[in-house]
């Protein structure tokens, strides 16, 4: 399992609903948090490993291994507030720009013992569920950075363009 970049297109895809938690999804997600941890991010979505399915990891305190959280089928049910911040996202290494998100929401999603959570998150926590969730519907940061902060990034982008093109073409031969 590995982390893809901007712009392999399966981070365009909507994901499909994890219909039955199977020991695959158990085995895949402990692996991402893992992966996670690894790239010392807070957030990693299903489609960011190549699997498109409506699942996603977060850890805002990744040095609090109890604060992790795997989220089946997420979804928001209400926001409130709006905040513009800095904002990353593994999938696109050396990119970072300004966003407006909600500050408080709730989520609703299920565990990978099939137990329902309804949290509601404020600030950071807040900010990596719309993260994450727009993962699942293909929504990326790009998409949603202010002007001034994507015409900053665009040389970057055409890099990583350029990049991906290079790796698939590799692949081929
Ligand atoms: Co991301």
């Amino acid at each position: 399992m590995e982390i893809v970049h901007y712009p392999d297109p399966v981070l365009r895809k909507k994901a499909a609903v994890v219909a039955e938690i199977t020991d695959e999804v158990v085995a895949r997600a402990r692996e991402m948090l893992e992966l996670m941890y690894e790239a010392q991010g807070v957030g990693l979505a299903a489609p960011q490993v190549g699997w498109s399915v409506q699942l996603c990891v977060v850890n805002q305190t990744p040095e609090k291994r109890a604060n992790e959280r795997v989220c089946i089928n997420p979804v928001i049910v209400d926001t409130s507030g709006e905040e513009v911040c800095e904002e990353g996202c593994l999938s696109f290494p050396e990119v970072r720009g300004n966003i407006s998100r909600a500050t408080r929401l709730t989520c609703r999603f299920y565990d990978l013992d099939g137990e329902r959570h309804e949290v509601v998150a404020e600030g950071l926590l807040a900010r990596m569920f719309q993260h994450e969730i727009d993962h699942l519907n293909g929504r990326l940061i790009v998409d949603r950075m202010t002007p001034a902060s994507r015409l900053a990034v665009r040389s970057r982008l055409k890099d990583l363009e350029r990049e991906h093109g290079a790796r698939r073409d590799r692949s081929l031969v």
